[in-house]
């Protein structure tokens, strides 16, 4: 059974033990990796994600009331409320009740609904299990009321909800690459226009590996809101719309050494992302290892996102032959650290890791190791 079968069935499984009938509707969106391209999506840049055979599925059954009954394999409380509520609740069900509201926004106002969310992906990691609870909720909610739109649209429908909703100022790329993935590649996405191109990953030869620090940091949030407000300032200050626009030469015109730093970091990154992509185009994978450790020290350094677990992962990863690139991955603050390796060192270079790692923290690091596959709605034509 495929990986996205199984979550399938668990969605499904679990919806009639709580509810007792089964669900109208089951959507089952993947993970994703981010090979390089951190912190560009919400500058208009580009970004180089994968979707990952790592998923969660939302069942749900509308209701003939208004009420909206939410359950979770991953927390025991069950979420009742008589009516989508105005405001978060500052729990896991924002993301539902966010994406819920922002679909009765554009299609009209629907019925209440029975919600089971089943998860194997795990939460603050920087996988995206955000990003995969709301593709598979808007999926799953619009085909059960008979709603059809363009991935596209419904990508930025879960981004309005995370940003309007749940109050987390995020790009794109999680909704995108869930949506629009193509197992074997990864996708090159410039996020102003939203035109995207599959590029193939690396062959069997190679492996890419996550490992999770399992730090999880309750500022990450705010944390992420003030880069993104610190780019903004740093474009205006260029006179700019957004950093996609400014150039090596613009920064020495921040007076602000935070911003200069922040818009140095989105410069360079988008640089790197062109040429990772080139690099894949080129089937030239060892390219990629200076890259992603360059990524790495621009996130540390100038963009402030890194914590010392990811810094001695990468690190203790760049030690190891078989090693070709790592970097921190995702919004920072904690999470994983990925790491491109020879498939035939993967053994080698868990326990290097593993070691090097309880030695620092006295703590073992968790580690994935993840293919790529195809979003929810992969198109096939373009
Ligand atoms: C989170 C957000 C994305 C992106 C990354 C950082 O995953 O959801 O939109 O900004 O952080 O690259």
């Amino acid at each position: 059974m495929s990986a996205s079968h199984q979550l399938d069935e668990r969605a499904r499984a679990g919806f009639r033990q709580a509810f007792g009938y089964p669900p109208g509707a089951v959507a089952v969106a993947p993970g994703r990796i981010n090979i390089i391209g951190e912190h560009t999506d919400y500058n208009d840049g580009f970004v180089l994600p994968a979707a990952i055979d790592r998923h969660l599925g939302v069942a749900v059954r509308l209701r003939r009331d208004a009420r909206v009954a939410l359950r979770s394999d991953r927390y025991q409380a069950a979420v009742e409320l008589d009516q989508l509520p105005p405001r978060r609740r500052g729990d896991w069900s924002d993301y539902l009740i966010g994406v819920a509201r922002e679909i009765d926004q554009r299609h009209g106002p629907g019925p209440g609904f029975d919600a089971f969310v089943a998860s194997e992906l795990p939460v603050g990691s920087g996988m995206s299990s955000s990003g995969a609870v709301e593709v598979a909720t808007a999926v799953a909610l619009m085909s059960a009321r008979g709603i059809e739109v363009a991935p596209i649209e419904t990508a930025r429908l879960c981004q309005a909800a995370e940003n309007g909703f749940v109050g987390a100022q995020t790009g794109i790329m999680d909704q995108f690459t869930a949506l629009k993935a193509r197992g074997g590649n990864a996708i090159l996405l410039d996020c102003r226009s939203l035109q995207d191109e599959q590029v193939p990953l690396p062959d069997g030869r190679f492996a890419w590996i996550l490992a999770d620090s399992r730090v999880r940091h309750e500022l990450a949030s705010s944390a992420y809101n003030e880069r993104r407000r610190e780019c903004e300032s740093a474009a205006a200050a260029l006179g700019l719309t957004s950093l996609r626009d400014a150039t090596e030469a613009d920064l020495e015109r921040i007076s602000n050494p935070v911003e200069r730093g922040r818009a140095r970091h989105v410069v360079s990154e988008n640089s790197r992302v062109l040429q990772a992509a080139d690099a894949l185009r080129r089937r030239a994978p060892r390219g990629l290892g200076p890259l992603l450790y360059k990524s790495h020290e621009s996130l540390r350094l100038d963009f402030a996102v890194s914590c010392r677990e990811l810094d001695c992962l990468v690190e203790l990863a760049a030690g190891v032959p078989q090693v070709i690139g790592a970097r921190m991955m995702g919004g920072g603050f904690g999470g994983c650290v990925l790491v491109l390796v020879e498939a035939s060192g993967l053994d080698d270079v868990e326990q290097h890791l593993a070691e090097g790692y309880a030695d620092e923290f006295h703590k073992s690091p968790e580690f994935y190791r993840v293919r790529s596959v195809d979003g929810v709605m992969p198109e096939r034509t373009s």
